[in-house]
């Protein structure tokens, strides 16, 4: 694995293996990497000649600043566990390699309703932090596709609002939620959870599939709050939200009629870490 700090360098290099037909998949993280972060490198590299991935803790997505003091950084074990996994290029650029012009942005990225609701609402600017950083990176690697987890919904929908706004000729590819054995979805803040938060935490997940065992069976409302409340008695101190939404334009839902492709989505906070999940209701 070629480890680059700067973003000249990587990007000469990508003009070398283009110029011999390579296909370039890219996963952008932010470390402390788990077995989801990995299997995306394992479909980028069943999909495409090389594999670029990237590692930068992105101040400008953090809404909280505690957030990202505390992000958790594994950078020794996680440059282990991608050459492990195959990975072709890692991206380890500075703060100033990504922001030489300094943290605030002109661009403002129009990302519609997206940004006032669910993350967008509970966490102001956090999406346009994202954009700015994908959009530089994407710039920067200017991969055929871009591979990125399915646990971030709606980060998701947001990227793939930029890549056509901005115009850019890369595939995204959504990577399924990977679970521990208990149904927690894989997550780097996992770590900061203490030992009794993290028996705790698969509550969130139960909920969601709750909320998928009974869609048919009950009204929207009652089976939200059934799940609020199976998060609250798990000891979880806030629930930002449990929404059942269209699972095409994120908008809540009031009915079903089973007819509508559904997603059930929730963030609460245990032991002060900000968890999130979805499950699609097929
Ligand atoms: O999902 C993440 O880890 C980050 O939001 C991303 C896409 C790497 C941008 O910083």
């Amino acid at each position: 694995m070629i480890i680059f700090k700067h973003a000249k360098n990587l990007a000469d290099y990508i003009l070398t293996l283009k110029a011999k037909g390579q296909t370039i998949g890219f996963v952008p993280t932010m470390g402390a990497l788990h077995q989801g972060h990995l299997s995306l490198v394992t479909q980028s590299k069943t999909t495409c000649a090389s594999t670029v991935c990237s590692i930068f803790v992105n101040p400008t997505q953090f809404n909280d600043p505690k957030d990202f003091e505390k992000y958790p950084v594994t950078i020794e074990n996680d440059i282990l566990l991608l050459e492990r996994a195959g990975t072709d290029v890692l991206f380890l650029p500075s703060v100033t390699e990504i922001y030489p012009a300094g943290l605030t942005s002109s661009i403002h990225y129009d990302l519609g309703n997206l940004e006032n609701i669910l993350e967008g609402f509970y966490r102001p600017g956090h999406f346009q932090g994202v954009c700015q950083v994908v959009h530089t990176l994407l710039s920067i690697v200017t991969p055929d596709y871009i591979f990125l987890g399915q646990k971030d919904y709606q980060q998701c929908m947001v990227i793939q609002k930029l890549i056509q706004q901005v115009g850019l000729p890369v595939v995204l590819k959504a990577g399924e939620t990977l679970r521990e054995p208990d149904g927690l979805a894989m997550s780097s803040r996992n770590l900061r959870l203490t030992n009794s938060g993290r028996q705790n935490a698969t509550a969130i997940y139960k909920a969601l599939i709750h909320i998928k065992t009974n869609i048919n069976a009950m009204a929207i409302e009652p089976l939200k709050l059934d799940a609020m409340e199976i998060i609250k008695r798990a000891g979880f101190a806030e629930i930002d939200y449990v929404e059942i939404c269209d699972a095409t334009t994120l908008l809540p839902l009031k009915t079903t009629n089973g007819k509508v492709r559904t997603v059930a989505l929730a963030a609460a906070f245990l032991d002060g870490v900000r968890l999130i999940d979805n499950v699609i209701i097929a």
